[in-house]
This record gives structure tokens, C-alpha cells and sequence, in this order.
């Protein structure tokens, strides 16, 4: 199965934010940007007009990690991302769901839907063959730089087995040491700040992602 590298610019230097993304372009698959808004996670992170300013042939990947993902649709759907996934935690109930990932959709954007580290496979079951992505959370979200959690890796098995063909991302703390434990539990689709953006050879950090 082929497996996607999606650096988080969470860890890039945001002072030179378009070298960094300029660093990792010719080796990786996907960008992730870390939507947070200080109320689902107590972080604050940035938002479209920060991505406005970036220049990249990549796809962007929006993980909102925001109370109010409804409201912050448009603002990424105008900047043609390719993928923009929110919380199950925050979004519980399965018509408030499906309305966000038919909007997304609509759009023009595949939909993803993020699962926190204590969150159980089970309580996605109502839209598990609605979204395009899966989001298995390997350290609580918020911050980079964590320690990944290895229980999370079950929950990939069992999303792997039921659904051969989705796109299973892990995300939290994903190094050189974790990623075949990943790529081995069904994830083709491995997301890491710290380990890329830390690295001196950042080619190469992500070429150990991904396992080739
Ligand atoms: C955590 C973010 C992750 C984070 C990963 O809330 O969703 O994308 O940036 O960072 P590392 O790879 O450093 O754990």
C-alpha cells in the first residue's frame, strides 16, 4: 500500500514559513496545517491568512482543531485545500456530521474525521463509510513534540480491517521509530512536524517515514 508523507508545519520556523515548506516539497506527499483555536485544544496555531502568503504545488491538508468547525469551512474551501478533517469530539452527533462532510464535499475537498487518543473506533460508525479519511490522534492534540502513544495503534488495525481501501492517518509523535509500527498497522498516510522540521537532512527523515 502506498503510504503518504504529510509534514505538520507546526514545527517549521513560521518566520520563514515559504522556505520551510520549500525544504520538504521535493520529498513529501502532503502538508498538514494545524488549525487550533484555543478553545478545543488551549493552543492557538494560525488560520487561512497565514496559508494565503504560502506559495506550494503540494496539497493541503487542514486538521481543525477548533470548537466551531462549521464556521471555518469557507475560509479553506476558497483556498482549494485537498482535505479538511474535524473532530469527532466536537462534532457528536451523526446530522451535524454528515452536513460538514457533505459541505466539504461540496466544496470540493475530500473529509476527514479526527479521533483523539481516548476516542473509540465505535463512535465514528455512523460516518465511517461517509469520509474519505480516517485521523487516528497518536498524543493528544494540541501540541508538537509529544510522545506518540502506542494503544492508538489498535484502533488502526481495527479501522484497517474493516475498510481495505480508506486512507488511514496517524498523527502525534510519528518518528523513525514508530513509522513501520504505523505503516504495519494499516496507516498510509503518516503525518510528523518534530522529526521532519528538527532534522538536518529533511529528505531523509521523510524518506525513513516512509520506509523506502
Ligand atoms: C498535534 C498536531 C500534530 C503535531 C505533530 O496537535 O496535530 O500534527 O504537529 O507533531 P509531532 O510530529 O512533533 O508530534
Amino acid at each position: 500500500m502506498q503510504v503518504l508523507i504529510t509534514p505538520s508545519i507546526l514545527a517549521a520556523d513560521l518566520g520563514h514559513l515559504q522556505q520551510e515548506v520549500e525544504s520538504i516539497e521535493p520529498y513529501a506527499d502532503w502538508i498538514q496545517v494545524d488549525v487550533m483555536d484555543g478553545h478545543f485544544v488551549p493552543n492557538l496555531s494560525f488560520g487561512a491568512p497565514v496559508l494565503q502568503c504560502v506559495k506550494t504545488t503540494l496539497p493541503l491538508d487542514i486538521h481543525l482543531m477548533v470548537a466551531n468547525p462549521a464556521d471555518r469551512l469557507r475560509e479553506f474551501l476558497d483556498l482549494h485545500v485537498k482535505n479538511i478533517t474535524f473532530h469527532a469530539e466536537v462534532v457528536q452527533e451523526t446530522g451535524p456530521r454528515k452536513a460538514l462532510i457533505e459541505a466539504i464535499h461540496k466544496g470540493g475537498a475530500m473529509a476527514g474525521i479526527a479521533l483523539s487518543p481516548d476516542t473509540p473506533v465505535s463512535s465514528i460508525n455512523d460516518v465511517v463509510n461517509d469520509v474519505d479519511l480516517v485521523l487516528v490522534m497518536s498524543v493528544y492534540p494540541g501540541f508538537s513534540g509529544q510522545e506518540f502513544l502506542p494503544h492508538v495503534l489498535e484502533k488502526v488495525r481495527a479501522l484497517r480491517k474493516d475498510h481495505p481501501t480508506r486512507m488511514i492517518q496517524v498523527d502525534g509523535g510519528v518518528d523513525g521509530k514508530v513509522a513501520p509500527h504505523c505503516r504495519e498497522a494499516g496507516a498510509n498516510n503518516l503525518v510528523s512536524a518534530s522529526f521532519i522540521f528538527d532534522a538536518k537532512d529533511r529528505g531523509a527523515a521523510i524518506q525513513r517515514l516512509r520506509g523506502a
